[in-house]
């Protein structure tokens, strides 16, 4: 009788971390904030709406964040308010209700808002109340540019004379930073402050965590997941299958006091080395025309592709926090149009190419792989048992410098849509088939049927 316990073998150790991994805890630790900024940054910069989107005298309400917004338009002047009220916490956008040009009252029991200060200044049938001008909701300065309307997204006790210029929270910008940011293989990106800008696009909602979205957007190795897409073929671009660091500064960190922070990748330099074959696999990538493009990411989440789709266009993605697991993708193309002549030529090729083929057909790639990432992260265990190599340089460089800059981590949002997963009202409306969403739906009138 053999009594010798048996001899286990082992060759390879599978589905275990590996300590060879480039986030060890160490690395880890240097992005805490990032891993706990679930609901998104606060105190920043973020796309709303399109202008075309609020005409005159519209109301709308949104989420960004976790923080529930209305705006409106108003003999010519746009605001933003919080959209909760004081009283019962009822979305006043739910049911816009305006007696005139510089308040909004909310439809329940009548609170009345100074659209501009966000102070009650009265109520519809008690207006003796002592909690008049006691109270009020926090405003947001808003902008308009290119087409855009943007929200200064803050914590209620932020200090209005804190807020920093739009242009901290935008990518850098050129010719001013030609020098530090040559481009030899195309010309000046423009930039949406730019004169005569026009932005053209999109914004629909994804269902992942807006960091999932925000890192696939400068990811170098995620280009595999655009091989097959129709763009890529139809121009025959040579679109590596990836593209690797092969620098000890493959990647740029913008930090100037007084401007946006973000970082700067050098693609389609001597820093980045793009794989077009994987012998191993057979793989081998052809195409005629050579599509030189690079990646920039600057807080709260704002990605450039310079040169992309085409010369003289930059493409703009945002990646806006509406709660844990939901973000507005926003997909943006901006050109300098002096003329009329030159818009609509921008808004010919914008509407048969770019929205066709770029934004729907190679961004819908991104949209699937982002979702089908977000079950792995949606737990939070996935931070911790991802493990990344070389090529995610990107997004660890981008978690650390995210983790230092940021103005504010979003507290997880309270008393707002789709905060509580399991509300009978959000199960309601999946059962609808209305998948949870950025805008506020409208109250129908009763007699509308
Ligand atoms: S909930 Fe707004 S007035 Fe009552
Ligand atoms: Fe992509």
């Amino acid at each position: 009788m053999n009594d010798q316990a048996p001899v286990r073998r082992r060759t390879v150790r599978v589905n275990e971390i590996s300590t060879a991994r480039m986030n060890d805890e160490k690395t880890q630790s240097q992005y805490q904030p990032y891993k706990d900024a679930a609901w998104g940054f606060v105190n920043h910069w973020y796309p709303a709406l399109f202008s075309e989107e609020l005409p005159e005298q519209a109301v709308e309400g949104i989420q960004i964040a976790g923080i529930p917004i209305l705006l409106r338009r108003a003999a010519g002047k746009l605001y933003a308010i919080k959209d909760q009220c004081v009283h019962r916490g009822v979305r006043l956008s739910a049911k816009p209700t305006c007696f005139n040009d510089t308040s909004i009252t909310c439809w329940y029991h009548g609170f009345n808002f100074d659209l501009a200060s966000g102070v009650l200044n009265t109520i519809v049938a008690n207006p003796d109340s002592k909690l008049i001008g006691k109270t009020g909701v926090t405003t947001y300065p808003v902008e308009e540019i290119a087409g855009m309307i943007f929200v200064f997204v803050r914590e209620d006790d932020f200090p209005l004379e804190d807020v920093p210029p739009l242009a901290h929270d935008l990518p850098v910008r050129f010719p001013e930073n030609n020098e530090r940011f040559p481009h030899p293989l195309w010309p000046d990106a423009p930039g949406i402050l730019d004169e005569g800008a026009v932005a053209l696009g999109l914004h629909r909602t994804g269902q992942s965590n807006w960091r999932i979205a925000c890192e696939n957007g400068f990811d170098n190795a995620h280009i595999l997941v655009h091989k097959d897409n129709a763009i890529v073929h139809a121009m025959d671009w040579v679109l590596p299958l990836g593209i690797v660091p092969d620098h000890e500064e493959p990647i740029s960190l913008i930090e100037d006091e007084d401007g946006p922070k973000g970082m700067m990748q050098w693609l389609f330099t001597d820093r980045w080395k793009p794989i077009l074959e994987n012998p191993d696999l057979g793989l081998k990538i052809e195409g005629a025309n050579s599509r030189f493009y690079r990646t920039s990411v600057v807080l709260p989440g704002c990605l450039m592709v310079e040169n992309w789709p085409e010369d003289h266009v930059v493409q703009y993605e945002w990646y806006v926090p509406i709660t844990d697991d939901l973000y507005e993708y926003w997909e943006v193309m901006v050109r300098i149009c002096k003329t009329d002549d030159e818009r609509k030529k921008f808004q010919y090729r914008f509407d048969n190419l770019y929205m066709p083929l770029c934004i729907r057909g190679f961004n819908d790639s991104d949209l699937y792989a982002r979702e089908a990432m977000e079950e792995f992260y949606t737990d939070g265990t996935g931070w911790d048992d991802e493990q990344l190599v070389e090529t995610d340089v990107s997004p660890v460089t981008w978690r650390k410098l995210a983790s230092r800059w940021n103005r504010g981590i979003a507290k997880p949002g309270k008393g707002v849509t789709n905060a509580t997963k399991t509300s009978s009202i959000r199960l309601r409306r999946l059962a609808q088939g209305k998948a949870p969403g950025y805008k506020v739906e409208k109250i129908e009138n009763v007699n509308d049927y």
